[in-house]
């Protein structure tokens, strides 16, 4: 590990060509360095490059490209193929963004933990899981190498987050946070474990609270919403935003915090178990807290 930073002008490899993986990649290019996109999906991988190509020709994101000269290469890798391996050993950061579900995750790293170069870093872009509850009983080769790397909506919010385990080495959590930071990241370390990241969390508290209000017949959702534009002067509310991201995802990382800690209301899940029960899920069944 002495050799960190000199690694860093490795490639680096992300696993899973989806919405945040293809966003990443475009990310990661921003100063000519390689990126291996893989996927298990060939159609995922040319849909990556398509959207790879927009981002780089858009207006909007030419901050990000701005005083580089090029752009580096993106190798669209089919997991099945021996090209994995080899993005694996030449990758000083190695980044899992599959999707969401605890067993994949695991099973994910654990392979990668046995196929990847011993020094480089193992990191985690999971939304609701942190790295030592993915890591939790896996036996994976230097585990002070694994860390969470959480990141929003890149390039348009460039937020991302950053939480070791208990075993992680300092001197990732510093390199990730000058390299996230040049590649046009705007970084945030999570300075202890924590569960939720430091946005989500606040995140949480609000969406709970909303539903609470709701729940109590206290004020519509709309109402809510309106009330929330009106003095935040932002575009969205709480439930149209809910909406948006489906009441099952909702429910499902309110159950999360839930089963680690104590005091959790219990309405806010019952309102949302009604909906769900309901087949409101938001725009993705045309029905929620409002009609799509
Ligand atoms: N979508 C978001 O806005 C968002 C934001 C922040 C974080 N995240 C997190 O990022 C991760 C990925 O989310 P997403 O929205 O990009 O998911 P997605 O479903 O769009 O993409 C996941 C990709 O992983 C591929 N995949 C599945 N198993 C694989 C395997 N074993 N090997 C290689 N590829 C495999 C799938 O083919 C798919 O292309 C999740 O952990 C999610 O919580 C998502």
């Amino acid at each position: 590990m002495t050799t960190l930073t000199s690694l860093s002008s490795k490639a680096v490899t992300i696993l899973g060509a989806g919405t945040q993986g293809r966003r990443l990649a475009f990310m990661w290019t921003r100063l000519g360095r390689p990126v291996y996109l893989i996927d298990q999906n060939n159609e995922q991988l040319s849909r990556a490059w398509t959207d790879i190509q927009s981002l780089r020709s858009s207006k909007e994101f030419e901050y990000i490209s701005k005083d580089f000269d090029s752009w580096g290469s993106v190798s669209l890798t089919p997991a099945s193929s021996s090209d994995f391996k080899k993005a694996l050993r030449d990758s000083w950061l190695v980044v899992e963004s599959v999707p969401e579900k605890l067993d994949l995750k695991r099973k994910v790293l654990e392979q990668l933990s046995e196929a990847s170069s011993p020094e480089s870093i193992i990191a985690s872009n999971s939304s609701s899981y942190s790295i030592s509850e993915i890591l939790q009983g896996l036996k994976v080769k230097n585990n002070e190498r694994f860390v969470s790397l959480h990141s929003y909506w890149p390039p348009e919010t460039p937020a991302i987050e950053i939480m070791g385990s208990e075993q992680t080495k300092p001197e990732i959590i510093d390199l990730l946070m000058e390299e996230t930071r040049k590649h046009g990241f705007q970084p945030f370390h999570v300075r202890r474990q924590s569960t939720g990241y430091i946005y989500n969390r606040i995140w949480a508290a609000i969406k709970r609270e909303a539903l609470f209000v709701v729940q109590e017949g206290v004020a519509t959702p709309k109402e809510v919403d309106d009330i929330f534009k009106n003095v935040l002067k932002t575009p969205s509310g709480p439930f149209q935003l809910m909406d948006v991201v489906g009441l099952d995802v909702v429910l499902d990382i309110e159950n999360h915090y839930a089963e680690d800690r104590a005091g959790i209301p219990e309405e806010p899940r019952v309102l949302l178990k009604d909906m769900i029960a309901e087949k409101k899920l938001g725009v993705k069944t045309g029905r929620g807290f409002y009609e799509y």
